[in-house]
């Protein structure tokens, strides 16, 4: 358990007298102090009463108890002082950098490891190749991989802006493509990401607070799972539709089922574009012909008619993928070898189906 995780927890707590915002937003949280196997939080009030504090204090405890691991000591105490102040003006979003921007995709997946970020960067790579203008913002706080995986990480991010609460990222171009992840922006010097402590605040800014200009398609590699930060990112962001990632095994559906719901909800109500299947058959390097079906034959092709959503495309395991994605230089570069096809492929299925 860390803070910011708790931070997070604790957007489920909502004031119903304040617009039902969470005590997060509303900065009543003065401190929270998470040690081994205790939490302890304070809230703060302002100097008059507020009638609902007991509720609210009861609220937080009861959040942190259906979060925190069983047998976690917790306590929530209350101080009266002026609420801290909520976030600043220039981190109050709008959508004005989305505004020339056709097409925003959540790429997600039920669970973590199936190669949501792999599919997404080589996903990015063939649609520029195709000729569409695209961009890539890495979602994933907990584990961003796209710098790795496009041999960006370690570069500085500029910014542009009349002053640092007006100012606006802007993305690393290569291979055809903007890319900007929060691994990019969390290093030194790039204080103004984490100043919100809230995970999804650094998300927002992610995909809000940067200059992305006029694109055909910006995909958005989601953290994998579908908490309360994924509920946030939907509720925030005006994404057209989504793309789930999946391994084919039979367990896996699921947790694709959970990732189809996230979007199907009825709040929510976006379209799924399709699943892909990744790692659907092993190839051996030196055995190109041959397919092993490792993880079972047409798992995607039956979970995709179970859930009916498209299937988009199936993904090999092989060797190349990997290194590539170590190396920075995305299979799908290269023209003509099988699993650059197979995103080629999955590129214009994509295009066409959106
Ligand atoms: N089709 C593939 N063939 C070979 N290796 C692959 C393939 N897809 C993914 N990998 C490898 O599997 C590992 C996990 O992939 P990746 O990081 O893309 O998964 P992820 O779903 O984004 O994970 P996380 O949930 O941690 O974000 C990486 O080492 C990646 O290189
Ligand atoms: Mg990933």
């Amino acid at each position: 358990m860390n803070k910011e995780e708790i931070y997070v927890w604790l957007q489920e707590v909502r004031h119903p007298a304040k617009e039902d915002k969470s005590i997060v937003e509303l900065g009543m949280v003065s401190s929270v102090d998470a040690a081994d196997g205790s939490i302890r939080v304070t809230l703060a009030f302002p100097g008059r009463p507020d009638p609902l504090k007991n509720y609210l204090v009861g609220a937080t405890q009861a959040c942190l108890y259906r979060h925190a691991p069983g047998g976690t000591d917790i306590s929530v105490d209350s101080i009266v002082k002026d609420p801290a102040k909520p976030a600043p003006k220039g981190l109050q979003f709008n959508l004005e950098q989305l505004r020339e921007v056709r097409h925003i995709i959540g790429i997600a997946s039920g669970k973590g490891g199936v190669g949501k970020s792999t599919v997404a960067v080589n996903l990015a790579v063939a649609l520029a190749k195709q000729g569409f203008r695209v961009g890539l913002a890495d979602a994933d706080v907990y584990g961003p991989s796209v710098p790795t995986m496009t041999g960006t990480e370690g570069v500085t991010i500029e910014m542009v802006g009349p002053d640092e609460e007006h100012s606006l990222f802007v993305p690393v171009e290569k291979y055809g493509v903007k890319w900007l992840s929060v691994g990019h922006v969390s290093g030194a010097g790039q204080a103004l990401i984490w100043r919100g402590p809230m995970a999804s605040t650094a998300l927002k800014q992610i995909i809000l607070q940067t200059q992305w200009g006029p694109l055909d398609f910006l995909l958005i590699d989601m953290p994998p799972g579908t908490g309360d930060i994924h509920i946030s990112l939907i509720g925030d962001i005006p994404m057209t539709g989504a793309v789930i990632v999946t391994t084919p095994q039979e367990v896996a559906l699921a947790d694709v089922l959970r990732g189809v719901n996230m979007f199907r909800n009825p709040q929510v109500n976006k379209p799924i574009y399709g699943l892909v299947e990744n790692m659907a058959w092993f190839t051996p390097a030196d055995h190109p012909d041959e397919k092993y079906y490792l993880f079972g034959r047409d798992g995607g092709v039956r979970m995709a008619s179970e859930l009916d959503i498209p299937l988009l495309g199936q993904i090999p395991l092989v060797q190349g993928i990997r290194e590539g994605a170590d190396a920075g230089t995305p299979v799908a570069l290269s023209a003509d070898r099988p699993d650059a096809q197979a995103f080629a492929e999955l590129a214009r299925r994509l295009a066409a189906a959106v």
